[in-house]
């Protein structure tokens, strides 16, 4: 353990000689903070605006966030869970249909291996005064912490699943309640052997024919060809998109539309990193010792017209890592404003650039101050 937690630091003060951020901070705003503490740990932004976020601590719950994109946005618990005590992330299958991944864990992060499956929550009986029906659909018994969720694009009930702790991709159909494995690649999918949980692969998503993936402790996003139902294409390897300085990399999103500029939330470090197509990575919102994005876990665009170039990101308060090593406060939902950051929009070159000069020394400072009850979350 303690052997660990040296690497870390190790690897922590290499970054620190490479980092040379440079951020735009875009403008954003914050949509609804939840009480503390409150863990959210994915977000999905139904193609009617609602924003469903799910919880990992102290309890699995999802909740809905209407009307995000006016002054008065409301949240509404759809539901907490006794039978589990984190749900990990959630995707609509079809109209009012969502399916999310849910399991127990025995601490914050670490999955008990065969409790997860595929769950859904059919909000149709909603239309008629009803409660919404949640059900699990499938258990992957030898499967471990289920992490990411996303749907095929061409046959939306089929979902491809992300397992972190055996590194893999599973492929599930919640119409027959089957799983198989779908792809793969211990070398980009598998926790490296100086992770400090056994967690990998984390979110997934699928656009123009890739699947591509998040490796959390690697900071990295990789991707490999799909068939359309699913499957890697005959050959395709996993291949590394982009590796990001920073020491850990959560969940990501591409967009907006069909862009595939990734944007990944890096957690730790509090940030929203864009990587442009071209393999730029810029720091573009938060900082590692404000609150702006305490804990950035997941970002979503938004659907409805007009604001699709606006990102929403989870977080989840920094719990695992405090800001200053302290500081930790409820997860939130904040809305930031992409408009500036897109390469070929003319608003670009008049907004100011305000530099940020990353103090030498300080990361691993920050590292030391974190309270050790603070790391026991990943340790344990
Ligand atoms: C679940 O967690 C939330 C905080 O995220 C808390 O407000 C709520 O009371 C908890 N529910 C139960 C049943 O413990
Ligand atoms: C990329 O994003 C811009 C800004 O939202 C949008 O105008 C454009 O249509 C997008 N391109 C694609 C291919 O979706
Ligand atoms: C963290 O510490 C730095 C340096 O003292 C300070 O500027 C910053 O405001 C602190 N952050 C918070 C959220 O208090
Ligand atoms: C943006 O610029 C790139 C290269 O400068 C070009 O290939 C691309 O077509 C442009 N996209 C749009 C939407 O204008």
């Amino acid at each position: 353990m303690v052997t660990n937690i040296g690497v870390l630091l190790l690897s922590l003060l290499a970054f620190t000689i490479g980092i040379e951020a440079v951020s735009l901070p875009l403008p954003l705003r914050v949509v609804h903070q939840f009480s503390l503490p409150t863990y959210l740990n994915s977000i999905f932004v139904r193609p009617n605006g609602d924003i469903y976020v799910t919880t990992v601590w102290p309890n699995a719950s999802i909740y809905c966030v209407s009307d995000a994109n006016t002054d008065t946005p409301t949240a509404s618990l759809v539901h907490t869970f006794d039978e589990i005590n984190a749900a990990t992330s959630i995707v609509e299958t079809e109209p009012d249909v969502l399916a999310f991944l849910g399991g127990k864990q025995s601490s914050l992060g670490m999955g008990i291996p065969g409790t997860f499956g595929v769950w859904q929550l059919d909000l149709r009986p909603k239309a008629h005064g009803g409660e919404p029906i949640i059900q699990e659909l499938v258990r992957i018994p030898e499967g471990g912490l289920l992490a990411g969720i996303e749907a095929l694009p061409d046959s939306r009930s089929i979902v491809l699943v992300s397992d972190s702790t055996m590194g893999l991709v599973w492929r599930v159909d919640t119409r027959n309640r089957k799983y198989e494995l779908a792809v793969k690649d211990d070398e980009t999918m598998h926790f490296p052997p100086w992770a400090v949980t056994p967690f990998g692969i984390n979110g997934l998503h699928i656009l123009n024919g890739y699947l591509y993936w998040s490796n959390s402790y690697l900071a990295s996003v990789y991707r490999i060809a799909i068939t359309k139902d699913g499957y890697a294409a005959p050959g395709a390897h996993g291949e590394l998109v982009k590796r990001i300085q920073a020491v850990y990399l959560d969940t990501f999103c591409l967009g907006p539309g069909d862009n595939d500029t990734i944007w990944g939330a890096t957690d730790a470090d509090n940030r929203l990193v864009a990587v442009t197509p071209d393999g730029t990575a810029t720091f573009v919102a938060g900082a590692p010792d404000e609150m702006t994005l305490a804990g950035s876990v997941a970002p979503g665009f938004g659907t409805l017209p007009g604001d699709t170039d606006t990102l929403y990101v989870a977080t989840s308060g920094a719990m695992v890592f405090p800001v200053n090593g302290t500081i930790i406060e409820g997860g939130k939902i904040v809305a930031v404003d992409t408009r500036g950051f897109l390469p070929n929009q003319s608003t670009k070159e008049s907004r100011p650039v305000i530099g940020f000069n990353f103090p030498s020394g300080s990361w691993p400072e920050y590292l030391l101050q974190i309270p050790m009850r603070y790391l026991s979350y990943l340790l344990r």
